[in-house]
């Protein structure tokens, strides 16, 4: 017996629940009505030498309807912040907007006290590229790029999207990059579908991108969503075709590519240990959406 392939197929419960018995995705329907084909479908490409994502990450329906009322929280937040942002308003009014917004409807930010970050939302502005921490010493100016990341927590269930914002006057080279930036998420959402890759959106990405005269940030991406705040797959912006993992019905991820004008360096603040910086100092924009991907195509959970 070879002992990889046998390792490799020891991975899947396929033959390990009877075909009566209850789903692994406690659905609570008998397997053969509930994952079975999908079990086959997915083994068989496990022997093709797909990575194919494990169960753990596969939501059933009640889980995608628990994380889908988070993000009518998370969808909420930025749509207030929206309606309020402009040049004078500081980063930490942003952030007290999304605390207030978010817990009146129930939920917890999710950035606060995630891993020590000390706010309830990221605020990324010009140069920074992610993970700006909100501040009553930063003012937004008249000509700046914002990022507002939010991300929620309700009865368990995450989510997670980011949308920009133009402050007053801005530069007609930083609006492309913020438009080039917006684009790009339907770029990638044509080569989202059941049995592709991620890499498949992420090559069209990075090619759109520098297409466009602009470099992907490489080091962050986005990330498996759902029951926890970050969970597997990890996802990049700059793969190939035909590589990482499959996307199949039931996984929730992200799509949040950081675009950067210049160099797609970035260096990380050394005094607060989460800003994020492009390493150039040139301007870097994000848009991030969360989508569940479905039988014949994919849902947006949250934008
Ligand atoms: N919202 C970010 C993401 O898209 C994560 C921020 S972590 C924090 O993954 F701690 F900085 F909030
Ligand atoms: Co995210």
């Amino acid at each position: 017996m070879n002992p990889f392939l046998y390792s490799r197929k020891d991975a899947y419960v396929l033959h390990k629940i009877g075909r009566n018995e209850p789903c692994w995705c406690g659905s609570g329907k008998k397997y053969k009505n509930c994952h079975l084909n999908f079990d086959s479908r997915l083994e068989g490409y496990l022997y093709q030498g797909a990575l194919v994502p494990p169960h753990s990450i596969i939501k059933n329906q009640e889980q995608i309807e628990k994380i889908k009322e988070s993000a009518k929280i998370n969808i909420a937040v930025l749509d207030y912040v929206s309606e309020h942002i402009h040049a004078g308003v500081t980063t930490e009014e942003i952030d007290q907007w999304v605390y207030d917004v978010t817990t009146k409807m129930g939920g917890i930010p999710a950035p606060l006290n995630y891993e020590g970050f000390p706010k309830s939302v990221c605020t990324s502005i010009n140069e920074v590229v992610c993970h700006g921490i909100p501040s009553k010493d930063r003012v937004l100016q008249d000509g700046d790029i914002i990022n507002v990341d939010a991300s929620t927590i309700l009865n368990g269930y995450f989510s997670d999207s980011s949308r920009m914002f133009c402050i007053g006057d801005v530069s007609p080279e930083k609006k492309r990059l913020v438009e080039i930036t917006k684009q790009s998420l339907q770029v990638g959402l044509e080569q989202v579908k059941p049995w592709g890759f991620l890499g498949d959106m992420g090559q069209a990405i990075h090619d759109f991108a520098k297409e466009n005269g602009y470099s992907v940030v490489r080091e962050i991406g986005g990330h498996g969503i759902g029951l926890e705040f970050h969970e597997d797959p990890w996802v990049s912006y700059v793969s190939k075709k035909g590589t990482e993992m499959m996307m199949v019905p039931g996984m929730i991820f992200t799509i949040e590519p950081m675009i950067n004008m210049g160099k797609a360096n970035v260096v990380v603040d050394e005094e607060d240990g989460w800003t994020v910086y492009t390493a150039d100092g040139m301007p870097s924009a994000q848009w991030e959406i969360q989508v569940l991907i479905t039988e014949d195509g994919y849902e947006l959970i949250s934008y």
